[in-house]
């Protein structure tokens, strides 16, 4: 069975129950906790800031996983590193000095991760491959949850995987956005390792726990 990692967004989250919502993952075995920061600008949708990933330090241990879904991502780096983020993810869409802000994030002491939107093509970042420890490839066009998987970035997962293995790039492929029993084993498939996913776990019928179940039990087919 191939190894995954299912990072937990909490975008879908009961804000309410944060701390427990995050335990209650945890104990049921999410390997990370997913933070999605929108501006309002990049994307559609006003989300959370430094705060929240100092909210989820405070909860647990785990990695957080910070994605950056605003404007000027450079200018937010040092305060979520500070605020305890393990990877920060930027847009290579929005990042015109995307080299050296890949560079800054892992001086910080956290791993870079650079996104491509659906509509961004994987040559895109042949030149930072090697300054990466993740390349996030979006599956849903960014700014809600609960969204449907789009099919067409399957190959593109397969493509940024095969510049990974000839780059002789560290980097892992991280998937988020309509991540199911159903979505999460094709791209698995074509080379994605870690995955986003808010709805088919904090909104699963079945509670927190069973939608990692379900996802680990997709993932072993
Ligand atoms: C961008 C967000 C969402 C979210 C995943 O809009 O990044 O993709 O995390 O949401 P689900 O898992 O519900 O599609």
């Amino acid at each position: 069975m191939t190894n995954i990692l299912l990072s937990g967004s909490i975008l879908s989250a009961d804000f309410a129950r944060l701390g427990e919502q995050i335990h209650t993952a945890q104990e049921a075995g999410i390997d990370w906790i997913h933070v999605e920061v929108m501006d309002g600008q990049f994307v559609p949708n006003i989300t959370m800031g430094p705060f929240i990933v100092e909210t989820c330090r405070r909860i647990t241990n785990l990695p957080v996983d910070v994605h950056l879904m605003i404007e000027k991502p450079e200018q937010m780096i040092d305060a979520f590193a500070i605020a305890g983020a393990t990877t920060i993810s930027v847009h290579i869409e929005n990042t015109p000095h995307i080299y050296r802000t890949l560079q800054h994030i892992r001086s910080l002491g956290c791993h870079p991760g650079v996104v491509l939107n659906p509509g961004t093509p994987a040559s895109s970042i042949a030149d930072v491959l090697h300054l990466v420890d993740m390349v996030l490839v979006m599956t849903v066009n960014p700014g809600s949850s609960g969204q449907k998987f789009i099919m067409n970035t399957l190959p593109k997962i397969k493509q940024v995987h095969d510049m990974i293995e000839t780059s002789h790039s560290n980097g892992m492929i991280e998937v988020d956005g309509g991540v199911t029993v159903d979505t999460l084993p094709l791209a698995l498939r074509e080379g994605a390792r870690i995955f986003v996913t808010a709805s088919a776990i904090f909104n699963y019928a079945g509670g927190i726990a069973s939608g990692i179940h379900s996802l680990r039990g997709a993932a072993a087919l």
